[in-house]
């Protein structure tokens, strides 16, 4: 009872009450083929198109869909614009954190006057389906939050873009929603950063991880996780921290040249299955050691899953005090070290893998240096 209590004042008391996440659109070389591997070997079905034959004669994109989770991959087709030059410099990457809202002027207008900055006025797309609104703010790096207001729409996406029926060959592989959304921040930037999301954005800050926290021998970094009224939208929050050699969050900035969007954790009901199919499809996934099996279960206490069954698919697992989480990290999902993901599934766990840090980093690790970039 007293939960219910405490949970319905927090929504009342909500800034800016958000849906979920909207969707993620990323900016890439060639959209056409990135399609392919997230159909093919992330499970995506790829459901409306806009390009030249839809009559955009600037851009090509493609929406991809796997139960709640909606992707849209973008590429320009000239090299003046954007797009091509967003490319240009940070490789494929994230571009816009798309938030679901009921009212997307207002939750625009509400964040300019709590200090947020414009990245485009609101606009209504209408089309035979009805309308979508938007627009849209900036954050960490070239990020942008687009608030996507869709109750009077019910197309396949939104105006301009076009249906297409999926290929029956591509499965979902079990993804149900983005848990959470990870961004790097230059140094000095992470407080920053939570301020705006709690200042502009109503957020609460859920956790802080210092450098006591994440640190190996070698590399640290800081993180501070900031969640919305609902708790349904997370956005933890990185910076490097003083190590003896290159944090991977370094690593990333290099690369990224600047701050952007690091992993996206999807959430499974069924992690064995979801990570063993898309171990048969091609996703390669970081690597922990043996050993981390031989302990984890006097850290964790019980848990239903067969330990050989996670040490076969290197799985991990970490408790707090409401649950236990299994979880997975990607290798980098693009040639620059920059963006991977997370296949998370919770059971009760409300937190982040926190006993999983160390292994997780010396896994890191072990790839940067065969990077040359440790
Ligand atoms: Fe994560």
């Amino acid at each position: 009872m007293d939960t219910l209590i405490k949970e319905k004042t927090g929504i009342e008391n909500d800034l800016m009450p958000l849906l979920g996440t909207d969707h993620i659109e990323f900016y890439v070389g060639n959209a056409k083929q990135a399609a392919i591997y997230y159909q093919a070997a992330l499970g995506f079905q790829f459901i409306a198109y806009r390009g030249p034959e839809t009559g955009e004669r600037e851009k090509c994109s493609y929406v991809l869909q796997q139960d709640k989770i909606r992707f849209v991959l973008t590429s320009a087709l000239s090299p003046e614009h954007e797009i091509a030059k967003h490319v240009a410099l940070h490789g494929d990457g994230v571009k816009t954190l798309a938030l679901w809202v009921d009212d997307a002027f207002k939750s625009y207008q509400d964040a300019l006057s709590r200090g947020a900055k414009s990245a485009f006025e609101p606009t209504t797309l209408t089309d035979d389906n009805g309308e979508i609104k938007m627009a849209a703010i900036h954050t960490y790096g070239e990020t942008i939050h687009t608030f996507v207001e869709r109750k009077n729409y019910h197309g396949a996406f939104m105006p301009g873009f076009e249906a297409r029926t999926p290929n029956p060959k591509y499965q979902s592989v079990g993804l149900k929603f983005v848990d959470h959304c990870v961004g790097n921040v230059e140094l000095g930037g992470m407080n920053k950063w939570v301020k705006f999301y709690q200042d502009v954005m109503g957020f609460n800050l859920l956790i802080t991880f210092d450098d006591n926290d994440i640190s190996t021998k070698y590399t640290a970094l800081m993180s501070k996780v900031v969640s919305n009224g609902n708790g349904w939208v997370k956005f933890p929050i990185n910076e490097p921290a003083k190590g003896l050699k290159k944090s991977q969050i370094e690593e990333y900035l290099d690369f990224y040249h600047g701050a952007g969007v690091q992993h996206m954790a999807l959430a499974t009901d069924d992690i064995l299955k979801t990570v063993s199919t898309l171990r048969e499809n091609g996703v390669d996934f970081l690597y922990v050691p043996d050993n981390y099996y031989e302990d984890v279960l006097d850290r964790v206490g019980e848990i239903d899953e067969d330990l050989e069954d996670l040490k076969k698919l290197n799985i991990l697992v970490d408790r707090d005090d409401e649950g236990y989480l299994l979880q997975i990290f990607t290798k980098p999902v693009q040639d620059r070290p920059t963006v991977f993901y997370e296949i998370i599934q919770r059971k009760g766990a409300k937190s982040f893998g926190k006993g999983n840090f160390k292994a997780l980093f010396e896994a890191i690790e072990r790839e940067q240096a065969l990077r040359g970039t440790l």
